[in-house]
């Protein structure tokens, strides 16, 4: 990560500074002489909270990505990177050589309803097979709750799928069970704050009575480092979750107790839960296929139907009101460490990046202006834009672009950014994502929104000298025809929004 503030992150500095760390208290003892444990989807929400502490326990950690980044060697300092698809099996030894113990974290669900089991399972397959292959001794997994006998939502089906698969080989499987998680950066913790949040009347479907054992990140972490440190738990299946049950509709009534609203709730028969699922997202940051699939979910009961994880890992869980205000209290602090958004979309892996391009991109328009300020102080405003700060200069413009895309089932503006304060590559950016960083002198985005084409912000700073040349270049690459009516038909608005956020970045750094 790069820190754009003032302050340092514990990327760049130390581990434990960021007292961000949550196992200090868990019963067991680090065992770092069981050798190297694997963690894949280091990238997503979960793997990217656990490797720290694993670290900060002194394992020695080696997380598994599908594309490298050096970043990762600075957020997770002394971690070795291996580049593996679990698509593609081939990849996966040399990921898994050398390894005991193999945390399994992946998840599709930004493939969408119809593509992600298939893919969850086709993974998971590929998976167990590379760890029997190379004697991994053990695999941990994170899955979900629910009853199999109950007809599950097709994301709860598929957490248990995977489980199965796993459990299929010759490798001890771990698996522990968790329902809703609570904890800054988490969708389904955003989904339920943001509907709070924004709307006083809402309508909800008659599965919110549906019964939810809810956890907070921390003890999910908890677990997770707790579990590969008693021997006892290989091979074992634990359902994990908070002290209390309850129903979807009281997790709301509770959200807006904490952030004292004044809520008024109605339960209707919903038919169409895809029709419905899409307005829900669009109240909220989180895109309209991930919503589907944990709203589809809410016609189950996700409880615990047993505690004897307690036996091995007693430790006392956090209670939702106090998870909600962790998590509110992260957000304030600017200190959101993992976000759902942190897993890219499905294209995004496929995504050519602009430099990838045999040629340059046909479409593009500069605008640059001269400054006398240092480039330090033109990179860190140019690193703010974006999220709560919004684009500084005719941000209604930029809000209507988002609502087109929200509305055409695209991101939107409203996934915001993880942090106001600090920029890491891959790094969302309301619609877009940071494709390339280079401290005060580059940052290069690449659309998301929803394109006939493809698209990309690219602000650089050229220090001359006495003064320092700041330009904006929108690049854009199409081979349909809409697709170049769309670059005309912008045009004209491009010099209106660029020229005037180059000079709100220059005024404001
Ligand atoms: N988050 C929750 O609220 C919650 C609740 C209950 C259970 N869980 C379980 O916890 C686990 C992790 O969830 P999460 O929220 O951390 O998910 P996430 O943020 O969506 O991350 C998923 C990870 O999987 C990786 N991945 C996807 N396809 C891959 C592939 N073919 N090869 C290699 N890596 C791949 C992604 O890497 P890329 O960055 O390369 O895409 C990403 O790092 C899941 O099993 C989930 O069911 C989560």
């Amino acid at each position: 990560m790069i820190s754009i503030g003032g302050e340092m992150r514990p990327e760049e500095n130390n581990l434990d500074d960021w007292n961000q760390l949550f196992c200090h208290d868990l019963p067991s003892d680090p065992v770092p002489e069981i050798g190297t444990v694997l963690v894949t989807g280091a990238s997503g929400y979960i793997g990217g909270r656990l490797v720290p502490e694993l670290l900060a326990r002194g394992y020695r950690v080696r997380i598994m990505v599908r594309s490298y980044l050096p970043e990762y060697e600075k957020q997770f300092p002394g971690c070795e990177v291996a580049v593996a698809d679990a698509m593609k099996e081939k990849t996966l030894d040399a990921a898994l050589e050398g390894v005991t113990a193999a945390y399994y974290l992946i998840h599709s669900l930004l493939l969408g309803p119809e593509k992600f089991a298939r893919a969850d399972r086709e993974a998971a397959s590929n998976f167990r097979r590379a760890a029997e292959r190379q004697n991994v001794s053990r695999i941990i997994y994170l899955g979900g709750l629910g009853d199999v006998a109950a007809r599950l939502s097709p994301h709860l089906r598929s957490r248990i799928e995977v489980a199965e698969e796993l459990r299929s080989g010759e490798v001890e499987v771990t698996i522990l069970r968790a329902a809703v998680i609570i904890g800054s950066g988490s969708a389904s913790y955003e989904i339920i704050k943001n509907l709070v949040m924004k709307v006083p009347v809402f309508v909800l479907p008659r599965g919110a009575r549906s019964r939810c054992q809810p956890i907070s990140i921390r003890d999910v972490i908890k677990y997770l480092v707790g579990v590969l440190e008693v021997d006892k738990t290989s091979g074992r299946t634990f359902d994990i979750g908070g002290d209390e049950v309850m129903t979807y509709l009281e997790m709301l009534r509770k959200t807006a107790s904490v952030l004292q609203k004044k809520r008024f709730f109605i339960q209707f028969q919903i038919f169409n839960i895809s029709i419905y699922s899409y307005f829900v997202s669009l109240l909220t940051p989180v895109p309209g296929p991930i919503t589907r699939c944990l709203l589809e979910g809410i016609k189950n009961d996700v409880v615990c139907r047993e505690d004897s994880i307690k036996s091995y890992l007693d430790f006392p869980a956090i209670e939702f009101e106090e998870a909600i205000l962790r998590a509110l209290s992260r957000e304030e602090q600017d200190r959101v460490r993992t976000r759902w958004s942190n897993a890219y979309p499905p294209s995004h892996e496929l995504a050519m990046k602009l430099d990838e391009l045999e040629n340059e991109p046909e479409y593009s328009a500069r605008y640059g202006i001269s400054s006398e300020k240092s480039s330090e102080h033109l990179f860190r405003s140019l690193c703010r834009v974006g999220g709560a700060e919004g684009w500084f200069h005719n941000n209604w413009l930029w809000r209507i672009r988002g609502a087109i895309d929200r509305i055409f089932m695209g991101v939107g503006t409203s996934r915001g950014r993880r942090e106001s304060a600090s920029l890491g590559p891959h790094d969302v950016i309301d619609f877009w994502r940071v494709e390339k960083l280079e401290r005060n002198s580059k940052m290069l985005l690449r659309a998301e929104m929803k394109l006939p084409g493809m698209a990309w912000l690219d602000f650089n700073i050229d220090d001359r000298g006495d003064t320092r040349r700041l330009t904006i270049t929108a690049w854009y690459h199409t081979t349909s025809f809409f697709g170049k009516i769309y670059w005309y038909f912008f045009y004209p608005f491009h010099h209106f929004i660029f020229k005037g956020l180059i000079e709100q970045i220059e005024k404001r750094s």
